[in-house]
């Protein structure tokens, strides 16, 4: 299945890619919120996961995903991975002619928009970057924020481990020096954590609001396709593949459960060779 050759220029796909299954969270809010466009969702699952790699790893591997995204002439990139936004985003973006965007600072917005004392739960390299304290803080300089990684949940949400009492424990692990900051807003600040919401739900309490980045990029998606003339005829006959780096069967698997239906996986190696900058 291959999109058509020279498609017109509106009806190009939009590119959207994560380390796995995580970014189905923001694909199915784009399809929600923009269902005339075609997407090309990659995951790049050979390098799963990201969050504990360097961000020379993590610009390398980006790097390749938009030069074949480049090739594959789509009309822009949406980064559904905050671990790419996080360290990639400003890095390896302004290296090509197409607009790419990423979550964090769409969910920052929103965060600022909901309180004052916000945690984050991420990937290690996702916070040890501090970019979504640098997102927040350049908002509104008077809030609090903390930051806890979570490397062990996007492999309990790759083998689909969701409600395991190691989910639990781990969660409430991880959540209990936010719970004693008395946070009122948690940002999910892993395309894959929504996922966990329902283990999530358990342990926070109903007060504290909850941003999933996925709704804020979508309608920042929706907001820029209009603005700059280039979002999809609404007749236009929407389609979306998928690809990915590693074993195309395993991820059909996973995505089985998010997408209601076992998508046919195509397998892509982009490399460096591939990479057609500016
Ligand atoms: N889902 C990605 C994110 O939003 C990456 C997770 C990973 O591969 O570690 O950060």
């Amino acid at each position: 299945m291959h999109f058509h050759e020279d498609p017109p220029a509106l009806a190009r796909p939009i590119g959207i890619f994560d380390s796995g299954v995580g970014g189905l969270t923001v694909l199915s809010e784009v399809q929600r919120q923009l269902p005339s466009e075609s997407i090309l969702y990659f995951a790049d699952t050979a390098h799963l996961p990201y969050g504990t790699r360097s961000a020379r790893e993590i610009c390398q591997y980006v790097r390749e995903i938009l030069g074949w995204y480049h090739t594959r002439g789509v009309k822009r990139v949406l980064m559904a991975c905050n671990t790419s936004s996080a360290l990639a985003l400003d890095v390896v973006a302004p290296e090509f002619a197409m607009p790419v965007d990423g979550l964090i600072l769409a969910a920052a917005r929103v965060a600022v928009g909901q309180g004052r004392r916000i945690g984050v739960i991420a990937t290690e390299a996702t916070v040890r970057s501090q970019a979504y304290t640098r997102a927040i803080r350049a908002l509104a300089p008077g809030i609090s924020v903390w930051e806890v990684g979570c490397p062990r949940f996007v492999p309990l949400v790759e083998s689909g481990r969701l409600s395991s009492d190691e989910t639990r424990l781990v969660a409430r692990q991880y959540l209990a020096p936010l719970l004693a900051q008395q946070i009122d807003t948690l940002i999910y600040g892993c395309t894959h954590y929504p996922y966990l919401a329902p283990v999530l739900d358990e342990i926070l309490p109903e007060r504290v609001r909850r941003v999933n980045p996925a709704v804020a990029a979508a309608a920042q998606l929706r907001t820029q396709l209009h603005s700059s003339g280039t979002a999809a005829p609404a007749d236009n006959a929407a389609r979306c593949e998928f690809w990915v780096s590693g074993d195309p069967g395993r991820f059909a698997w996973a995505a089985r459960t998010w997408l209601g239906y076992s998508p046919v996986v195509q397998s892509v190696q982009p490399s460096p060779t591939a990479v057609t900058p500016t």
